[in-house]
């Protein structure tokens, strides 16, 4: 996979899987829901957020990293999560999942509300080392996406694009996607150059996502 840009990130050797698997047998639990800067904890620790649109499988991604049926709520309703969650993972890491964005249905002034939240938290977050983009396998980077993407490169927070539900895809539609997601990606200064393959179904690609969150420290 070498040379092509924006490679699958390599399978972690023993030791950083090891990693991973340590960081992530560590105590989850919800902190809060926070809708309003004010309300955010206090950034003591490392944090990664978990964003893209409605229905993609933030909440899930997050259980299944953590090993929790659900401690993310998790729903088929498209827009379900409407705060900021804060997860602590052991006592030294944040885990956030974004409010999905997207969502037709929403009201034009709840979506403003969402997108200025959004705003500042990506802007006031010292301790934000990472954010992870997801993308449905069988969809590549909309419209929709690009939002997030250009907010992600404002900010100049680094993120990452983990490609979700690939236990819903064929092998010869999901390299149709990658091409459309390296090609998307290539106006993007934020974008961390590995993409991540998984399935919350499966399990395929969480070991992967464990052990670079625990190589972020
Ligand atoms: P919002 O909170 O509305 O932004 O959605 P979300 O991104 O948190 O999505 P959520 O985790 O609630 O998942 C939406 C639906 O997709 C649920 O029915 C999940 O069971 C399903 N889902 C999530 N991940 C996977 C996956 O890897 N494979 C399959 N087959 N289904 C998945
Ligand atoms: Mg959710």
């Amino acid at each position: 996979m070498t040379g092509l840009p924006f490679p699958l990130a390599a399978a972690p050797d023993e030791t950083a899987q090891e990693r991973g698997r340590k960081l992530f047998a560590g105590q989850a639990a919800f902190l809060k829901g926070v809708v309003a800067m004010s309300g955010m904890p206090p950034a003591n620790r490392l944090e990664v957020c978990f964003a893209g649109r409605s229905n993609v499988g933030k909440s899930t991604l997050i259980n299944a990293l953590t090993g929790h049926k659900a401690l993310a709520r998790a729903s088929n309703t498209p827009g379900r999560t409407q705060e900021i969650n804060f997860f602590t993972l052991g006592n030294t890491h944040y885990l956030v999942d974004l409010p999905g964005y997207g969502f037709a249905k929403a009201p034009v002034a709840v979506v403003e509300k969402w997108q200025k939240l959004l705003r500042a938290y990506l802007s006031g977050r010292p301790t934000l080392r990472r954010a992870f983009v997801l993308i449905d396998a069988r969809h590549g980077i909309k419209t929709v996406d690009q939002d997030i993407l250009t907010l992600l490169d404002k900010a100049a927070v680094p993120f990452q694009v983990v490609l979700t539900k690939t236990d819903k895809v064929k092998a010869a539609a999901q390299d149709a996607v990658l091409e459309q997601v390296r090609g998307a990606l290539q106006p993007h200064p934020a974008a961390y150059p590995e993409l991540v393959l998984t399935s919350s179904e499966t399990g395929d690609g969480i070991p992967t996502l464990r052990s670079i969150i625990a190589g972020l420290a």
